[in-house]
């Protein structure tokens, strides 16, 4: 299939995890994908993966933290591949094991700032690029954290609620220029990040039991919802919050 024929994407953190599975199923579907993160020799391996399948993509390497480097990640698929289309923020971090009377401003700061301001950075620098064609998809990748309260994640659950915010300012304010903005919230999905906790049987296992499907999710079932939500057949879907956790939020 080829439902992203001659577009060119951009995918936050597409070196790992959700962000590895969204470039490489876009690339399947017809994408150039120009992935960012701050390991190059991850980085590296994903764009051979996806050369392997016949697919194409680049990389720059640097974090969403650094405006240069934002602005060069845009550059680049303007360069390379000649637009932008698609813009995937899913660059994230996260935080465990504490409350907030226990947490340190380092944390908190670093938290918002990759999670929301990277979002802002990198969808500003995007937009400027969308506007000059009129046309545009953006997926904001937040967390069910955003939706229901889980414990020990104070930060995490302010910067996913927030980017939920967001993604609806940014739907309503460019929704006449033909650029649509939608948020995936995906529950407990393996991948590096929830390694610690999946290796953890007395950890995962009571997580695990307010799941309907009783199993995390993967990363390719993410990238799937993304999909969607990045192709033309998703034209009239703007603002929108999609929630993928295996029937969690609705138990
Ligand atoms: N896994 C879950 O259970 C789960 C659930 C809900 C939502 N999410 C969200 O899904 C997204 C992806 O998470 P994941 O589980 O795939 O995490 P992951 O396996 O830890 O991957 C995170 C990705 O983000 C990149 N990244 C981190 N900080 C960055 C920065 N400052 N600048 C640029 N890239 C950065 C990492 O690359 P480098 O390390 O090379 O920078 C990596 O590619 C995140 O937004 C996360 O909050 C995950």
């Amino acid at each position: 299939m080829n439902r992203l024929a001659g577009k060119v994407a951009l995918v936050t953190g597409g070196n790992a995890g959700i962000g590895e599975a969204i470039a490489k199923v876009f690339a399947r579907e017809g994408a150039a994908v120009v992935i960012t993160g701050r390991r190059q020799d991850q980085l590296d391996r994903v764009v051979g993966e996806i050369g392997q399948q016949q697919g194409k993509s680049a990389s720059v390497v640097g974090s969403v933290t650094d405006d240069r480097h934002v602005r060069a990640a845009v550059s680049q698929a303007i360069l390379q591949f000649g637009a932008l289309d698609i813009l995937v923020n899913n660059a994230g971090v996260g935080e465990f094991g504490r409350r907030i009377h226990e947490l340190d401003d380092e944390t908190w700061t670093r938290v918002l700032d990759v999670n929301l301001t990277g979002v802002f950075r990198m969808t500003r620098a995007a937009v400027s690029e969308m506007l000059k064609r009129g046309q545009g998809s953006i997926v904001n990748i937040s967390s069910i954290a955003s939706l229901v309260g889980i414990p020990f994640l104070p930060a995490y659950a302010a910067s996913k609620g927030a980017l939920d915010a967001l993604t609806r300012a940014i739907a309503i304010d460019y929704a006449k220029d033909g650029i649509r903005c939608n948020v995936v919230n995906p529950g407990l999905i393996a991948t590096p990040m929830a390694a610690p906790l999946m290796a953890n049987p007395e950890q995962l296992d009571p997580i695990l039991a307010h799941y309907p499907i009783r199993r995390p999710g993967k990363p390719e079932e993410v990238a799937n919802m993304v999909l969607y939500l990045a192709s033309d057949e998703a034209a009239w879907v703007t603002g929108g919050t999609f929630t993928i956790d295996g029937g969690m939020t609705v138990w």
